[in-house]
C-alpha cells in the first residue's frame, strides 16, 4: 500500500502564524505537526509515501524529511498548485499510487490511542473498497459526518451538514483500493470549488464498499485548526509525554519498531539531535524497543 500526506492549504484560520510558515510544520509540543500523520502511515506498515504541499512550502518539508532513507522510508514530493480540494490528492498523486491501494492522511490530523497499530493492521487487511475512521465529537457540523447502522455499515455521508444525522465525524485518515484515482477523476468541484473527499467516499458508500472503523472511547483525535485547538494539542502531548515518559509520534522510534531501521541507525539519528530531550529519548529507546512487526 502506498501513502499520501496532504500538507497544503493556506492555513488562513491560523493567521498570522501561517503567513510564511506551513501549518503542518508548526510545533505540536516537541515536534513538527507532520510527524504525527507520518507516524500513522508508518504504523500502518507503509514506507512509500508522497508528501503534497504548496509551491512555497514543499522545500521546507523536503529539508525536514529528505528522501526518508534515514528512516527506512521512500519519501517523494509533489506540488499542489492551488488548494483544489482534498480529493485532488489522488490526481496529483496518481503516478505515485500506480496500481496500488493507498492510504491518505491529512497533514494536520493527530491520532493517539492504545492499539492503534493493530487497528490499522486489521483495516489494511480487511480493505475492500474504502475504510473511513469515525470519531464521536460534540460539534459534528464542523466535519464530514457519517451515519452508520449498528454493524458500522455507512448509511449516509455529509460534508459539514447544518443538521448532522449523527455525532460521528469522519477523520482525516482514509484507506482506498486502486479505484480511488478513477473515482476522484469522476467527481466535480463542489459549490465551494473543491474536489470533496466526502464526494469520493459517497461513491464507495453507493457501491456498498465503504467500511467505518469507530475509533471508540479511550482514543484521541485532535484538531489543530484554530489557535486554541493547536495550543490544546500541544498541552495534550506535553501531559501525555511527561506523565508516561514516552514520546508520541517519534518517527525514529516508529521506524525502529516497524523494522524499517535497526537499533544502531536509530541511535545515530538520536545522537544528531542529542542537545534536545527528544534526541536523547531516541538514543535511550534505541536499545530497548521491541520490534512490532516486519515492514510490508
Ligand atoms: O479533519 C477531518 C476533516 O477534514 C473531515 O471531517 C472533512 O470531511 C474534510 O473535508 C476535512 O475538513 P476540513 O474543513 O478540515 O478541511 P480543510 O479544508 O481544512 O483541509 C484539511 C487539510 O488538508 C488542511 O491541513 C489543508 C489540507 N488541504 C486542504 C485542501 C482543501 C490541502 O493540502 N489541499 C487542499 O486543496
Amino acid at each position: 500500500m502506498k501513502g499520501i500526506i496532504l500538507a497544503g492549504g493556506r492555513g488562513t484560520r491560523l493567521y498570522p502564524i501561517t503567513l510564511c510558515v506551513s501549518k503542518q510544520l508548526l510545533p505540536v509540543h516537541d515536534k513538527p505537526m507532520i510527524y504525527y500523520p507520518l507516524s500513522v502511515l508508518m504504523l500502518a506498515g507503509i514506507s512509500d509515501i508522497l508528501i503534497i504541499s504548496t509551491p512555497q512550502d514543499l522545500g521546507a518539508f523536503r529539508a525536514l524529511l529528505g528522501d526518508g532513507g534515514r528512516l527506512g522510508l521512500k519519501l517523494t514530493y509533489a506540488i499542489q498548485q492551488e488548494p483544489r480540494g482534498i480529493a485532488d490528492a489522488f490526481l496529483v498523486g496518481a503516478e505515485h499510487i500506480g496500481s496500488d491501494d493507498v492510504a491518505l492522511v491529512l497533514g494536520d490530523n493527530i491520532f493517539h490511542g492504545p492499539g492503534f497499530g493493530e487497528v490499522l493492521d486489521q483495516s489494511v487487511a480487511d480493505l475492500d473498497g474504502c475504510v473511513l475512521f469515525g470519531y464521536r465529537v460534540p460539534d459534528p457540523e464542523r466535519y464530514g459526518v457519517a451515519e452508520a447502522d449498528d454493524r458500522d455499515r455507512i448509511l449516509s455521508l455529509e460534508e459539514k451538514p447544518a443538521r448532522p444525522r449523527s455525532n460521528i465525524a469522519v477523520t482525516g485518515l482514509y484507506l482506498y483500493d486502486n479505484d480511488v484515482v478513477e473515482v476522484a477523476r469522476s467527481i466535480r468541484p463542489s459549490p465551494r470549488g473543491e474536489l470533496e473527499i466526502t464526494d469520493v467516499n459517497k461513491v464507495y458508500v453507493e457501491q456498498d464498499r465503504a467500511g467505518l472503523v469507530d475509533l471508540g472511547r479511550g482514543f484521541t483525535w485532535l484538531d489543530t485548526g484554530t489557535h486554541n485547538s493547536l495550543t490544546d494539542a500541544s498541552h495534550y502531548m506535553q501531559l501525555m509525554e511527561q506523565r508516561q515518559g514516552i514520546r508520541v509520534a517519534c518517527i525514529e522510534e516508529v521506524a525502529l519498531r516497524m523494522g524499517f531501521i535497526d537499533a544502531d541507525a536509530c541511535y545515530r539519528l538520536g545522537e544528531e539531535l542529542a542537545s534536545s530531550g527528544y534526541g536523547r529519548y531516541v538514543m535511550d529507546i534505541s536499545s530497548s524497543v521491541p520490534l512490532l512487526r516486519a515492514a510490508n
